[in-house]
């Protein structure tokens, strides 16, 4: 399988806020946000890994800003680095002023996606190569995510976690 771009999977979700997808304070709801960040993601994940894929985890969100109703929201998903089944996928969220058009970037949130044959069993996924500096500095700091995520889920023991131990020796 060779190697391919962050770029390859790149998906770009835009829609509107409207009533009925926010909170008491005419903002767009957490997980109303949430469920368009998991389908750009998985979306993603599958032009990357060609493959039937499921989220594993969400690892960090961090709503940063309120999103009004109304607004134009942009999402952008990108594979950050593969692993052997599993994917780190980044989520970056925009809106745009309505007369200007400049873009604010609201949100970001960081998905793991894990390809699956038919029956669920997991299977290899191509790797990747970031090309520019904010995809390397993402890949970079994916195996640390994963690690520190392995722990929260009970899968992994913080002993065995090498990269998390490097950043505080
Ligand atoms: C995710 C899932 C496929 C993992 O299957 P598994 O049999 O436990 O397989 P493994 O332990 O070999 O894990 C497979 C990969 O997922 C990764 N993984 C599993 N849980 C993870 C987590 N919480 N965070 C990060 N990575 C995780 C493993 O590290 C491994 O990665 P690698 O192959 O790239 O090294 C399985 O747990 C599953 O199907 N979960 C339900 C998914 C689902 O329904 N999602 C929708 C939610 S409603």
């Amino acid at each position: 399988m060779s190697a391919k771009t962050p770029t390859a999977s790149l998906t770009v979700l835009t829609d509107l806020v409207l009533p009925g997808e926010t909170n008491f304070l005419e903002n767009l709801f957490g997980g109303e946000l949430l469920a368009r960040m998991d389908r750009a993601c998985s979306i993603a994940a599958r032009r990357h890994s060609r493959r039937i894929v499921v989220t594993a985890s969400v690892n960090h969100v961090a709503f940063n800003k309120a999103v009004p109703v109304g607004s134009v929201v942009t999402i952008e998903a990108k594979v950050s680095r593969a692993f052997k089944s599993s994917m780190e996928i980044y989520a970056d969220v925009w809106i745009e002023d309505r007369q200007s058009g400049e873009r604010t970037k609201v949100n970001e949130g960081i998905y793991t996606f894990v390809a699956v044959d038919e029956t669920g069993k997991p299977v290899p996924i191509p790797q990747i190569t970031p090309e520019s500096d904010l995809e390397k500095e993402r890949y970079e700091g994916a195996l640390r995510r994963k690690q520190l995520s392995l722990i929260l889920a009970g899968r992994l023991n913080p002993k065995e976690a090498t990269e998390l131990k490097a950043l505080f020796i």
